[in-house]
């Protein structure tokens, strides 16, 4: 019998991002008992990644703005696949969602008249982005961190959960490891909410941290739920591209949203090549036009540097590819350049962006108030993940919540910049809310111990075997193929060589040894990592074959258009016998009143 300790608790919830503690913090205000789980210390998540803002429709700074609207820009940047329902909540919920963070203590940048500043971020029809310099995200987690510590939720930190323990159908806990001495925890629980973020690390560049290996996505795969979506990447536009240690870091939008442009190396402002139509009556045919409107300007247009992140990254791309790109493979991003429109501009480009000024300062020791930045695209987020229903964030099992970027459906193949923080206060807060509900309502269920041995023999094993491949070494080789054959631009001989590619990691994956003991052992932690970022991966692939049409986060080269087909149902994947299988999900019809809201946006 394998050694454990047992807790238990009413709602657990696993990730402490700001979806994960908003969750947490509504759970435990309905009276019931929580757990948090976080991989790493408590206050480092991906989150803090998020810098430029939350997008929540104040009309603090353009009073055009309304839930209308936004709704519709997200619907439009989601390129209609979206689930309708979660795009109405959100753009409803986001404003008071962002003054209840007001409320515990968040700090803003202020209009001249006292309210929460808002900039302008792509794919927004007007600045909508509350924020506090470009360190939103961090304060967002300060924020709800403080909160949630007055709260008497349980905090397990440096804890990674290796599988959801189920009751038949039910979900009814967890095992998990400890990170520093190895042990194995089970955690019992009335309902479980996974927040645990994204799946950036299957990818070699990427904004995302060591824990964005896609472990709640294949969690709750593992346990028969189903995912949606996978196909639908999103690769920011702006990652460091120099020097080679830090490539893939964050570069925000809120650069573009302060008046950064994009140039090549012919000193050309590239993206005014190629508007899409979609956009073409809402973006600046003129520099002149698009600077007024990131100053706030209510008559101009946006600049084409503010159009969705999709469309972005694929023109960097595309400068790249024709030789047009930057010294070490990106592009120019310039905000130095509003020194002949701001007399103050080095005092006001450190003041917005402080940490983009520090960032460039210390890792590439440059000073972006006087140089233009090299930038790339990075392998930021996945709008696909678990299902959910929209209104109470239940996955497919009972006692199963989902909630932030592991779950699906609000951003439809492409999310808007600032979208995401809002999300994780909105449906962190509806998840927590109703895992609460559900475990008013339900015992604990019981708990199957040969599951247990199961998979507690299973995370041993790499230690059992001898010869084999390093973890590290196989987790580097899934990165490099995934860049390369399912990235921003895919085909389909690229993505059946992937897949042939993936059964051969997978096998290798699966005969993987690690030297030493359970503690603290990296190499054992990579081991278990794999199995999920193997699981994510073949998610991704399958899904981007499926779907034989460009939309959004999915380009394909062999099939460049958007299909209407496609416009009518996700796809899904889920496990059966052992097995990967995919399906299509129709979307349901949008109500009346919302189509009205969305022909009234143009
Ligand atoms: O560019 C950024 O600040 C990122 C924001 C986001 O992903 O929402």
């Amino acid at each position: 019998m394998t050694d454990y300790t047992t807790f238990e608790h009413d709602v657990l919830v696993i990730g402490a991002g700001g979806a994960g503690l908003r969750a947490a913090i509504e759970a435990s205000a309905a009276g019931v008992s929580v757990g948090l789980i976080c991989k790493s210390l408590l206050g480092k998540a991906h989150t803090v990644m998020a810098e430029g803002g939350m997008a929540a429709a104040m009309g603090n700074v353009d009073d055009r703005d309304n839930w209308r609207v936004h709704f519709s820009d997200t619907m439009r940047g989601g390129q209609y696949v979206n689930n309708w329902r979660m795009a109405e909540l959100h753009a409803k919920e986001a404003p008071e969602r962002v003054r209840e963070l007001e409320a515990w203590g968040a700090v803003f940048d202020r209009t001249k008249d006292g309210k929460i500043l808002q900039r302008n971020f792509g794919g927004h029809r007007y600045p909508r982005l509350a924020h506090v310099g470009d360190r939103t995200g961090l304060e967002l987690i300060r924020t709800l961190q403080d909160h949630g510590i007055h709260q008497g939720i349980d905090v397990h930190m440096e804890v990674t959960v290796i599988s959801l323990l189920k009751d038949g159908d039910r979900v009814v806990g967890v095992l998990a490891y400890e990170r520093e001495h190895g042990r194995f925890r089970v955690f019992k629980a009335k309902a479980v909410v996974l927040a645990t973020g994204g799946v950036g690390r299957a990818f070699k560049i990427t904004s995302n941290s060591w824990e964005g290996t896609g472990d709640g996505h294949a969690l709750a795969y593992h346990a028969g739920a189903e995912l949606i979506d996978m196909e639908f990447i999103q690769f920011h536009p702006t990652g460091m591209v120099w020097p080679p240690s830090v490539r893939g870091i964050l570069v925000t939008e809120g650069v573009r949203g302060e008046g950064g442009i994009l140039t090549n190396s012919e000193g050309k402002r590239f993206m005014f090549d190629d508007i899409p139509p979609l956009y073409k009556d809402q973006t600046a045919s003129d520099p002149e036009e698009g600077w007024r409107y990131t100053q706030g300007d209510k008559t101009a247009n946006r600049p084409p540097e503010l159009l969705t992140r999709d469309h972005v990254a694929r023109c960097i791309n595309r400068e790249v590819k024709a030789g047009r790109g930057s010294p070490h493979g990106g592009v120019y991003l310039d905000i130095a350049w509003i020194k002949e429109k701001l007399p103050n501009a080095a005092e006001h480009i450190k003041k917005k962006l402080p940490s983009m000024y520090h960032q460039f300062m210390q890792l590439a020791n440059l000073d972006i108030t006087t140089t233009p930045m090299e930038v790339g695209p990075t392998t930021h987020y996945i709008m696909g993940g678990i299902r959910v229903d929209a209104d109470t964030q239940a996955s497919t099992l009972p006692g199963l919540y989902a909630c932030g970027e592991c779950a699906s459906g609000i951003n439809g193949a492409n999310r808007l910049g600032g979208n995401s923080l809002s999300d994780l206060i909105v449906f962190g807060k509806r998840a927590g809310e109703y895992a609460a509900q559900f475990a008013q309502q339900n015992g604990h269920g019981s708990i199957d111990n040969g599951q247990i041995e199961r998979e507690t023999k299973r995370a041993l094993e790499p230690f059992d075997r001898e010869g084999g491949d390093n973890p590290f070494v196989v987790q580097h080789d899934l990165q490099d193929m995934m860049q390369a054959k399912v990235g921003i631009v895919r085909v389909e001989e690229e993505m059946q060589e992937a897949l042939a590619g993936l059964r051969g990691l997978k096998d290798r994956a699966e005969k993987c040894s690690v030297t030493g003991n359970i503690d603290y052992n990296p190499g054992w932690h990579t081991a278990l990592d794999l199995r999920n970022l193997l699981t994510v991966s073949e998610a991704i692939t399958r899904s981007a074959i499926e779907r034989k049409e460009s939309r959004g986060g999915q380009f394909r080269e062999d099939y460049p258009n958007k299909e209407p087909e496609f416009a009518k149902f996700n796809i899904a994947v889920k496990e059966v016998n052992g097995e990967m299988q995919i399906s299509h999900v129709p979307l349901p019809e949008m109500p009346a009143e919302l189509k009205a809201v969305i022909e009234e946006m143009g």
